[in-house]
């Protein structure tokens, strides 16, 4: 069981701070005022519908996308200014499972998990070995250092990608939909990966996900995002008891009249 804590009410210091970010793409406008903080040593949960602003949102917090307005803080750092190389520093402190996962398929699992401590460290090879060795047991699946990427099952890929994204011992890591298309079982394991994470490294955490499941085992605090806006932040039991429609409906995988609307438009447009 988590603690109950962070309630709204919640006086945790966030280690990142976004303030009135807005982000457009052409005419698409994917942030809309983004003002957030994420307690530090705290799980934050991101929620949303699909093309919200979720990804987007957390590669802000990187460097990986830049504000049109808005600022990004880590502790007193200004990020958004940041030039390439003062990135670097801020990319070894936080680490990114990125939506696709995307390991490198002709590098073996142990490379792969090597790869960050090779472009950010000079440790040496045998402490790297070390290293590889002991993260592929923190994320359960030891002893595949050898093999290829193509030769695991997607949960194990995760995982391993997982890995990688933890070497560099961060003190922040973003993960976006890091259960998505893994069997119930697979996600507790990266559900109980994720809390272990916190309880012994202290890491802060941020997910974004749809597995509603997942989300309450691991979450201290949730946000709620819609139309690159928030709508609900605050903690769990807050949005257990919300009765907002939008947020309810996403919650219990309801669609809406007017999105079954669509679907029911569709067929008889294409009956004629
Ligand atoms: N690099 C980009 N160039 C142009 N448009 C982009 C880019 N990245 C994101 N977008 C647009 O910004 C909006 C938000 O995208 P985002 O990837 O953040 O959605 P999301 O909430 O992560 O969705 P999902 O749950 O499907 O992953 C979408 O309309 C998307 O098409
Ligand atoms: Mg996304």
């Amino acid at each position: 069981m988590k603690p109950s804590n962070p309630s709204s009410g919640d006086t945790t210091p966030p280690i990142i701070r976004l303030e009135s970010i807005t982000k457009a793409f052409g005419g698409v406008r994917a942030l809309n005022g983004i003002s957030l903080g994420f307690p530090t040593g705290r799980t934050t949960v991101v929620l949303g519908p699909s093309g919200c602003g979720k990804s987007v949102m957390l590669k802000h917090i990187i460097g990986l996308l830049r504000p049109d307005q808005g600022e990004v803080w880590f502790q007193s750092q200004r990020v958004d200014r940041m030039r390439e190389h003062e990135l670097v520093d801020i990319r070894r402190r936080v680490g990114f499972l990125f939506q696709q996962g995307a390991l490198f398929d002709s590098m073996t699992v142990g490379q792969n998990i090597a790869f960050p401590l090779r472009e950010h460290t000079d440790i040496s090879r045998a402490d790297r070995h070390e290293r590889v060795d002991h993260m592929l047991e923190l994320v359960g699946v030891p002893g595949t250092a050898r093999r290829m990427p193509s030769e695991l099952s997607g949960g194990q890929r995760k995982r391993i990608a997982l890995a990688r994204s933890i070497v560099l011992n961060p003190e922040v890591v973003l993960y976006d939909e890091p259960t998505t298309g893994l069997d119930p079982i697979r996600s507790d394991v990266i559900a109980q990966l994720i809390l272990r994470l916190q309880d012994t490294l202290s890491i802060t955490s941020i997910v974004v996900t749809h597995d509603i499941t997942t989300a309450f085992k691991i979450a201290d605090t949730m946000v709620m995002m819609n139309e690159g806006r928030i709508l609900l932040q605050g903690d769990p039991d807050l949005f257990r008891n919300t009765d907002d429609d939008v947020i309810r409906r996403f919650l219990d995988g309801r669609a809406s009249p007017e999105e079954l609307g669509e679907l029911t438009n569709n067929f008889e447009g294409n009956d004629s």
